[in-house]
């Protein structure tokens, strides 16, 4: 039999190891492939069996259960044991997704090269290497995808750009740098399929023109890492990187560097003065990237999800993606709930799903199975929503319009026993932990904030001090060089309009 044990790192922190060797010692011959997580955190460690009928999942799954489950016939795909949640297609938190980026994790041996060209890998870069880099370009605009690591600019324009520069040396880096609490979905696609992002960056590398590529990937992520070198050096064995990729005229070489644990290597510019091998600070804009990036170079840098859905687009027409979504937010979103919930992991699906479905229809609630209070949407810069807004549909428009930001997708769900003023203190104390010290209005601001808020919580000169917090928030929303100062303001302000009881205050003083 064949047995499906992942080695994504949530499910090995729960114990998927000990699960895989507990079916490798079942007593039965059986091949075990370490796949990567379908994407259904509670369910973990997830054991799936190859049968004639597809595959057949059984979950949550511990190392003691796993003697119970053969000698009740799991390895024959036998449907009579309570852990048993039937054919894992028709499960319908998996089956009613759309899943476009995400398309083989879980489903493929991540370091199986044939496995990914099996399902369907390759076929992207295939096409685009037919193609001139001016129609690679083209189609990717025609698309509509934006960038996923939360800004959601254009990625087709910021590839014309690069294309356009004149440079003899250009470069692809993506940020792998996933610093937004709540997010995960970067490290389980370079841990679950990653020859779909080398594949990705390829292709921007056939678009542009670059021969250098570089992962810049956190270093809290050991496995992601480790499985990226193991790819690489797999793609290089196979001709799909190096010299003469797949026999075209394009030669790319990819390299892995791995941060140091500052949440600010996530702006692209500290990202790329870390590259570099200089301290990470933020670089002011203009220039931009696109045309003095990497050494000065012109350089694409995409998120990790940005340039991981370029295979499929590539290989399925920009159409097919342009048809999935709402207004100007085209394709899917690979959104990823976490925090206080039932059932936590990722949800890929078209943007315009309400924030309320995300929560309650596949989150579940919370896990505390107490009320839903607060939803943080966008990681630790994002905007506090209360449960009223479940009607905002996720679209970076109607988010914007509602004073929240869609950013890379993580929704973090908090219940009614959240204190929303300190989480806003909180927004200002990370703010002044992660600052890089660049500019006044965040470096300063962030600690001033932190002191505002207490003395509003005490009830000192309240009125005053909330004037004082409302001016401190403006000066750095417009004064920030970047958008770590810059967007600090949201959570903070938010927290403010939509739960000002927790304050001491009122809605009306709040505003
Ligand atoms: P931005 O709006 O300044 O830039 C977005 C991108 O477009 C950049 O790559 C920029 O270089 C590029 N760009 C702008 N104008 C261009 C032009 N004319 N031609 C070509 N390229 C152009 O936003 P920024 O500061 O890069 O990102 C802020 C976002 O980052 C926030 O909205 C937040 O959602 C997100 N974020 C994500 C985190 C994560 O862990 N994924 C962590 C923290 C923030
Ligand atoms: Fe650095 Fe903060 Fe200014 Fe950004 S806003 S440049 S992190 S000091």
């Amino acid at each position: 039999a064949t047995v499906y044990v992942p080695r994504d790192s949530a499910a090995r922190s729960v114990g998927a190891d000990e699960v895989a060797d507990a079916v490798a010692a079942a007593g039965r011959p059986v091949r075990v492939v370490r796949n990567g997580s379908r994407g259904m955190l509670w369910l973990e460690p997830l054991v799936e069996v190859e049968t004639p009928a597809g595959r057949i999942a059984y979950g949550p799954v511990a190392p003691e259960d796993v003697e119970g489950l053969v000698a009740a016939g799991m390895l024959d795909g036998a449907a009579d044991h309570p852990l048993c949640l039937g054919p894992t297609e028709d499960i319908d938190w998996l089956r009613d997704q759309t899943r476009v980026t995400f398309t083989r994790v879980g489903v493929v041996d991540p370091l199986s090269a044939g496995d990914y060209v099996a399902h369907g890998g390759l076929s992207g870069l295939r096409r685009a290497l037919s193609l001139s880099p001016e129609q690679v370009v083209a189609e990717v605009t025609e698309s509509g995808l934006r960038g996923r690591g939360g800004a959601g600019f254009p990625a087709g324009i910021k590839w014309k750009t690069v294309l356009e520069a004149g440079a003899e040396l250009k470069f692809v880096c993506c940020n792998a740098d996933e610093g937004d609490s709540g997010t995960f979905a970067d490290r389980m696609l370079m841990e679950g399929d990653p020859f779909t992002l080398i594949e990705g960056m390829t292709i921007a590398a056939w678009a542009v023109g670059a021969s250098e590529g570089y992962i810049y990937v956190r270093s809290e992520y050991p496995d992601a890492i480790a499985t990226l070198r193991a790819a690489i050096g797999t793609a290089y064995d196979q001709g799909w990187l190096g010299k003469r990729v797949l026999d075209s005229e394009l030669s790319f070489d990819l390299f892995v560097r791995v941060g140091g644990g500052a949440y600010i290597c996530g702006e692209e510019t500290s990202m790329l003065e870390s590259l570099e091998g200089k301290r990470g600070m933020v670089r002011a804009k203009p220039p931009i990237p696109a045309l003095e990036g990497l050494f000065g170079k012109p350089t694409v840098v995409n998120n990790v999800l940005t340039l991981g859905s370029v295979p499929m687009i590539l290989a399925d027409g920009p159409a097919a993606y342009a048809d999935l979504g709402v207004g100007r937010s085209r394709g899917t979103q690979v959104f990823q709930l976490g925090g206080n919930i039932a059932r936590g992991g990722i949800v890929e699906t078209a943007f315009g799903i309400t924030l309320g479905d995300l929560v309650e229809r596949y989150g579940g609630g919370t896990r505390s199975g107490r009320p839903v209070r607060a939803v943080q949407v966008g990681g630790p810069l994002g905007a506090y929503l209360p449960t009223s807004r479940f009607d905002l549909p996720m679209d970076y428009e109607a988010f914007a319009a509602a004073d929240a930001m869609v950013g890379h997708g993580g929704v973090v769900v908090f219940d009614d026993t959240v204190d929303m003023a300190g989480q806003a203190r909180f927004a200002m104390e990370f703010c002044a932990a992660e600052s890089c010290g660049k500019c006044t209005p965040c470096r300063v601001g962030a600690v001033r904030g932190v002191e505002v808020i207490d003395r509003i919580v005490a009830g000192v000169d309240r009125k005053k001090n909330l004037k004082v917090l409302g001016d401190l928030c403006d000066l750095m929303t417009e004064g920030s060089l970047c958008a770590m100062g810059g967007l600090t303001p949201m959570p903070v302000k938010s927290a403010l309009a939509h739960f000002p009881d927790d304050f001491g205050t009122t809605t009306e003083e709040g505003r």
